[in-house]
């Protein structure tokens, strides 16, 4: 039976990598991945697949689409697709270390390794502007129903769409906000993390509120704190099963209907943006039958 990449549910980590890879020009993939599925066990290491790479197999996942092009009223967002996303997920930086060497040497010749960044906790769950991150997420059935493709859909049951964002924070601006501005401009008080009633439209929760969409849109927010040098940010992650929820949240954010742009942009803004699909696992190993990639299962 097909189970989700345990990873996707699980609390955390305490440390984090995130690898991106491009496919070669003309590159043949298959033995890479074979190569790449022995070495992922869906919980300490997390695999999302993009769609060039998908129709490079001749195969087709139904949902998986690339990262729209969305622009609001000052504002475009990057669209920057990866063939392959790797997150890795422990709590030993030199083991992480190791573990991404392995992958990325599996990954040779078919792919280049683009992009890595290193992520955290920070404080116990917050994001670095010092908001806990993460409140209303689904839990328990409610997460992995949000999260995880059900058996209605057979091709792809166990599965999961990802969306990521690498967004970078503008520190002294934000600093440079009164506090009670900081906290109007996410919806929720910092100290205690209460949600502010009266908060304007352009608040963060106001303008993401799952349930005040119509369909609800629930995503599972898997986000983590990066930082290099002295820049830092969100590695912000979001799985469902499709990508609408998430694309209705980031519209609303740009203020593509109403023209009231997401708070958050006055001191934050995302510097890459790319959709993925998560296959299942089967037997301890990567699925990746609906590519039509044999599983060759010890
Ligand atoms: C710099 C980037 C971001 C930061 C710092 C951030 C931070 C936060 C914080 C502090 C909360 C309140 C606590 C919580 O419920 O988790 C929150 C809520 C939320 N955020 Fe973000 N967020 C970011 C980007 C995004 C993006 C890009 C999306 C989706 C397109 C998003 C979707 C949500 C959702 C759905 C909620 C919960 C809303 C609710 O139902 O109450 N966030 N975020």
């Amino acid at each position: 039976m097909n189970t989700p990449q345990a990873g996707i549910l699980l609390p955390l980590p305490a440390l984090a990598r995130y690898l991106s890879f491009s496919l070669e020009p003309a590159a043949l993939p298959g033995e890479c991945l074979h190569r790449l599925a022995d070495l992922v066990d869906g919980q300490q290491t997390v695999v999302g697949l993009g769609r060039a790479l998908v129709s490079a197999l001749a195969a087709e996942v139904p949902g998986l689409r690339s990262f729209p092009a969305l622009a609001g009223p000052g504002l475009e967002l990057p669209a920057t697709p990866a063939a392959v996303w790797v997150w890795l997920r422990g709590d030993d930086r030199g083991e992480i270390l190791h573990r991404a060497r392995r992958i990325a040497q599996a990954m040779m010749p078919a792919f280049r390794l683009e992009d890595s960044l290193d992520a955290f906790q920070y404080a116990g769950g917050r994001d670095l502007s010092g908001y806990e991150d993460g409140t209303e997420n689904p839990t328990g059935d409610a997460a992995a129903s949000t999260a995880i493709i059900g058996p209605e859909r057979p091709g792809v049951t166990g599965s999961s769409f990802v969306a990521v964002q690498r967004w970078t924070h503008d520190f002294a601006r934000f600093e440079a906000m009164p506090g009670a501005q900081q906290d109007l401009s996410i919806g929720r008080r910092r100290a205690d993390n209460q949600e502010i009633d009266d908060a304007p439209a352009s608040a963060h929760v106001k303008r993401t509120a799952q349930e005040s969409f119509a369909p609800a849109a629930f995503v599972l927010r898997r986000s983590m704190p990066w930082a290099e040098g002295n820049r830092g940010g969100l590695l912000f992650v979001a799985f469902a099963t499709s990508f609408d929820p998430f694309e209705a949240q980031l519209r609303r954010m740009l203020g593509i209907e109403d023209g009231i742009v997401d708070a958050l942009f006055k001191f934050s803004r995302p510097q890459s943006g790319a959709y993925f699909w998560c296959p299942p696992m089967r037997k301890g190993r990567l699925d990746l039958s609906a590519l039509g990639l044999a599983t060759t299962a010890q």
